[in-house]
């Protein structure tokens, strides 16, 4: 008790002096004293996605590492589905529970809902908007947009010049917008310029890989090859653009951006049909978001070192780095970190 009280005149002090927060903890920190296994409830978007599966794994990894059992839950992309979910995970009565939402606007629902059983939530890599989230764990998603758009304007045939495509996300997922915005910083001069032009652009719906290719084969039907690049957000998308481009010819031709440093797409950079990734260490992010989810489980205080605002308060924040991945760097960042093996990278491409 004494150490809990100590460690929350610490933060608070620290609070003061360099902008650190403060997270609330749940109701685990009431219980009388005895020891019961923490119980975690995972709720998740999808499991389509490669992504998603590597977080699920490492996630649930360091939380037994931690002594806690994991409840996953994957709603396949349905609101209806994650809030049934929510519900389920609410009445296992877990301790606390942590959301990647499908649609982060619809999902405060589900915040309501925890709240009102005594439990906290944690938002995973998306946020949850508009309500009282208790804590957010993600990567700077504006800068991802804005390594994404510098990649293509400075490896554009002409650097700084040119016409472009862009694929954005799903419009339910905040981070989408949060990606397109960093892109635009980057792009707007030169697109005020007339320096780059945007030929054609969409939301990719749902983040799906078909629906990608359909705006690329769009696209393509309009201005046949009379384009330099596809700013993709993220490697599903990139892969649906890049099976069009592969079906015209022109796979290799045409710059194209992506996210996640999914397998797939680090074999397609290494096989020159993708120009390059953004590497979110999520190693980093499932193991810190475990460790903060225990934590507020037992009700300790978590200490943040940022906010983020959901249009209602400002969200504790803990936002973690990314890279950017090229072939030349492929080495040094996914294989180096152990994200993903040297051979498997390379397996059936022509130059290794
Ligand atoms: C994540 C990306 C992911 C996308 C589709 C976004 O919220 O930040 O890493 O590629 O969702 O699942």
């Amino acid at each position: 008790m004494k150490l809990r009280v100590l460690l929350v005149l610490v933060s608070c002090v620290l609070s003061v002096v360099t902008g650190l927060v403060l997270a609330r903890g749940g109701s685990a920190a009431t219980a009388t004293g005895e020891k019961k296994v923490l119980t975690i409830g995972l709720s998740l978007d999808t499991l389509k996605e490669a992504r998603w599966q590597t977080d699920r794994d490492l996630f649930v990894k360091r939380a037994e590492e931690l002594g806690a059992k994991v409840l996953v839950q994957s709603a396949n992309g349905d609101d209806a589905i994650q809030i049934s979910d929510v519900e389920k995970l609410i009445t296992n009565k877990v301790d606390v529970l942590v959301i990647v939402p499908h649609d982060g606007t619809a999902m405060a629902k589900g915040v309501r809902m925890a709240h009102a059983a005594g439990i906290p939530v944690i938002a995973y890599d998306r946020i949850i908007r508009d309500t009282e989230l208790d804590l957010y764990v993600s990567f700077d998603n504006v800068r991802v947009g804005r390594m994404q758009a510098q990649y293509i304007v400075d490896n554009l045939p002409t650097p700084g010049k040119g016409r472009i495509i862009r694929i954005y996300g799903s419009k339910t997922d905040n981070n989408a917008k949060l990606f397109k915005e960093g892109q635009d910083q980057v792009l707007e001069p030169y697109i005020k310029r007339g320096d780059i032009e945007v030929i054609f652009e969409d939301w990719a719906e749902d983040w799906k890989q078909e629906n990608a290719k359909k705006i690329v084969n769009a696209a393509i039907t309009k201005f046949q090859d009379n384009f330099d690049a596809i700013l993709a957000s993220n490697d599903g998308t990139a892969g649906g653009a890049i099976q069009a481009l592969i079906e015209e010819g022109y796979a290799g031709k045409k710059l194209v951006t992506g996210q996640d440093a999914e397998l797939v797409a680090c074999q397609r950079i290494a096989q020159g049909t993708q120009s390059m990734t953004i590497y979110k260490p999520l190693k980093t992010l499932a193991t810190k978001g475990a460790e903060l989810a225990v934590a507020l489980a037992k009700g300790k205080p978590v200490v943040a070192n940022q906010t983020v605002n959901n249009g209602k308060v400002d969200v504790p924040a803990a936002l973690n780095d990314v890279v950017t991945v090229t072939s030349k760097n492929i080495e040094q960042t996914v294989i180096a970190d152990g994200f993903h093996k040297r051979e498997d990278v390379f397996r059936g491409a022509a130059n290794k």
